[in-house]
């Protein structure tokens, strides 16, 4: 594999070297080693149809901290809007000798065709599509889990038996689907909490529990509660429950969030819809993860770009060279 798509063909193994070796980059971090010379010479391309704060700040960020040259390309403002295909987009790409492609785009699977297409011969890594996946956000997610169970000495080690609820709009979320198949790879234990309205129909596959009960979830304490964003800009329709019932019933409010076992850390991929699925006094407390998430994800990402570009995530690694 030179790409990374997806975890849901990522091996255990896998997932476990993306990890240490974003223990080593956050080591780097922490005794001030602004930059590593790892990647001189390489190009990374942000190439993003969707808008995006984090995770394209933070691919940024990580290309640049291993001195790659990075170039930001934003549909907005591109002859994207003059109707320029996304073929002719990788094509222009390829011509300028890109070495990664970092791709979000609405539609799902649309890294894998720029991976598989033969337009481009870059590493194309999804930065989160449509709605299938997002791998990166589930890594940096394994990464925190890891570091709060295990500390720094958590190399080499997954999550078994660790309890994870995921709760929202599971549906749209290529953070759930993302977060589902990598914390099964490590071994956690999953439930999804989520109205029935907003459930995939293909759920009984998932290597997941389901419960429609957010009280229920809360109280059977889990080691981390991940609270989903409500996608609105998904939804074709109105959603049912509206805005104030999906609160009442699958927010994480103040009540709950005072029910919440003191171990109990809680985690948002981000962006919040404070007052919605969380509430401030949970989003802000210390034992919120969202800040940690986001700087780990410098880390986590450093991690994947200098696999890929050192080719190191290819081979028996992944569960599809099997
Ligand atoms: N979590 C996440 O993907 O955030 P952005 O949309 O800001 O990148």
């Amino acid at each position: 594999m030179r790409h990374l798509l997806d975890t849901r063909t990522l091996s255990r193994d896998a997932a476990i070297r993306i990890l240490d070796v974003a223990e080593d980059m956050a080591a780097t971090q922490s005794r001030d080693v602004k930059k590593l010379p790892t990647l001189r010479g390489k190009t990374v391309v942000n190439l993003f149809f969707e808008d995006s704060t984090r995770t394209r700040i933070s691919f940024e960020a990580a290309a640049k901290r291993l001195s790659a040259d990075v170039i930001n390309f934003s549909a907005k403002g591109s002859s994207v809007s003059k109707g320029e295909s996304l073929q002719d987009t990788a094509q222009t790409l390829q011509a300028m000798a890109a070495d990664a492609v970092v791709v979000r785009h609405g539609a799902s699977g649309a890294p894998r065709t720029l991976a598989t297409s033969g337009w481009i011969d870059a590493g194309v890594v999804n930065a989160g599509d449509g709605t299938h996946e997002h791998p990166t956000q589930a890594l940096l997610d394994a990464f925190t889990m890891r570091r709060r169970r295990h500390g720094d000495a958590g190399r080499g080690r997954d999550l078994d038996g660790y309890r994870v609820a995921i709760v929202g709009d599971v549906l749209h979320s290529r953070v759930a689907r993302s977060n589902v198949w990598l914390l099964d790879a490590l071994g956690a234990d999953i439930t999804l909490v989520a109205p029935p309205t907003l459930v995939p129909q293909d759920v009984s596959r998932w290597p997941a529990r389901i419960i429609y009960d957010l009280d229920e979830a809360v109280d059977a304490s889990p080691d981390a509660i991940m609270m989903l964003r409500i996608q609105s800009e998904r939804m074709t329709g109105s959603f049912f429950p509206n805005e104030r019932e999906y609160a009442r019933q699958w927010g994480l409010d103040p009540v709950r969030f005072a029910r919440l076992s003191g171990d109990t850390i809680v985690m948002h991929p981000g962006p919040m819809n404070r007052g919605l699925e969380i509430c401030a006094e949970a989003a802000d407390s210390p034992r919120a993860t969202i800040l940690e998430q986001v700087a780990n994800g410098v880390s986590v990402r450093m991690a994947v770009l200098y696999l890929l570009l050192a080719g190191e995530l290819s081979g028996p690694d992944t569960k599809e060279n099997r």
